[in-house]
């Protein structure tokens, strides 16, 4: 049986850790091979380490990629071109959260998450729109949040920047779609990953009570909806939105 990304090359932005890493990991469970873009370096060459270990000799590379720098973006996509010599996939999941409720958050804050996860995606999107319509084909997976679709308190500036990543999806998705380019995106829910794991124990329970599925996601869950979104079982989807939430706030 052919695997659904074999012979195809992945850039996954924040790619060292959390939801990043179970994307790369799957993808390369699924044929491909993976360039990992984060900012911090050290745990990004240690995940690709891991995902050779797994995967085979050359499956893996890592670097150091700020995705609010418009030269290390385009620099990861050179680097995923050189090293392997096309590129078919390409996923914007570098986050950060700087959550405060408005009476707290600075200016500084709001534009530092907006510019990681909108500005990030659309510089992303960019350099892997580039060479994706020379080439004629690939994927861009942009991981927005449910918090964009429904807004929380103390994420003014988290919940603006994943429904303004929305935006992005479907105006790139037009844009690229006649070149055999889709952009699709994810809005996953309560996902244990380090990024969660700092929340507080009485916002994780009243979130907990809220996901009709009466559990939190495995990052492996939502990897299996981007790498659906990354091949070509979704041939004929761009501009969508898919939720992972265990049902919570459908
Ligand atoms: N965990 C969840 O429940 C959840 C839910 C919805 C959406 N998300 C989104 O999924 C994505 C991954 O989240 P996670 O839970 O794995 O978080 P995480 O904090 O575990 O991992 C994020 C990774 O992004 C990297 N990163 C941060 N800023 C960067 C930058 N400027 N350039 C490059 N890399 C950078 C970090 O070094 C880290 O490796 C984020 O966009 C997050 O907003 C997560």
């Amino acid at each position: 049986m052919e695997l659904l990304l074999q012979g195809q090359v992945a850039v996954v932005t924040g790619g060292a850790q959390g939801l990043g890493l179970a994307i790369a990991e799957r993808f390369v469970d699924e044929g491909a091979r993976v360039v990992l873009g984060d900012v911090n370096a050290e745990t990004a060459t240690a995940a690709a380490e891991q995902l050779v270990a797994r995967g085979g000799a050359d499956c893996a590379r890592a670097v150091r990629c700020d995705v609010t720098s418009e030269d290390d973006v385009q620099a990861l996509a050179d680097a995923a071109v050189s090293a392997y010599g096309r590129l078919d996939v390409w996923v914007n999941n570098a986050g950060v959260l700087r959550d405060a409720t408005m009476r707290n958050l600075s200016s500084d804050d709001f534009l530092a998450v907006l510019l990681t996860h909108v500005h990030g995606s659309w510089l992303g999107t960019r350099a892997a729109g580039a060479v994706m319509r020379e080439q004629g084909s690939g994927a861009i997976v942009n991981m927005s949040s449910i918090s964009g679709k429904v807004g929380n308190i103390g994420q003014t500036n988290y919940s603006a920047a994943k429904a303004g990543i929305v935006g992005l999806t479907k105006a790139s998705a037009k844009e690229l779609a006649r070149s055999g380019v889709r952009v699709n995106a994810v809005q996953p829910g309560l996902i244990r990953t380090p990024m969660t794991e700092g929340m507080r124990e009485d916002i994780w329970r009243k979130r907990l009570e809220e996901i009709p599925m009466e559990r939190f996601g495995e990052p492996a869950e939502v990897a299996s909806v981007v790498t659906f979104l990354a091949s070509k079982m979704s041939s004929y989807m761009t501009g969508t939105v898919l939720e992972v939430t265990g049902g919570r706030h459908m």
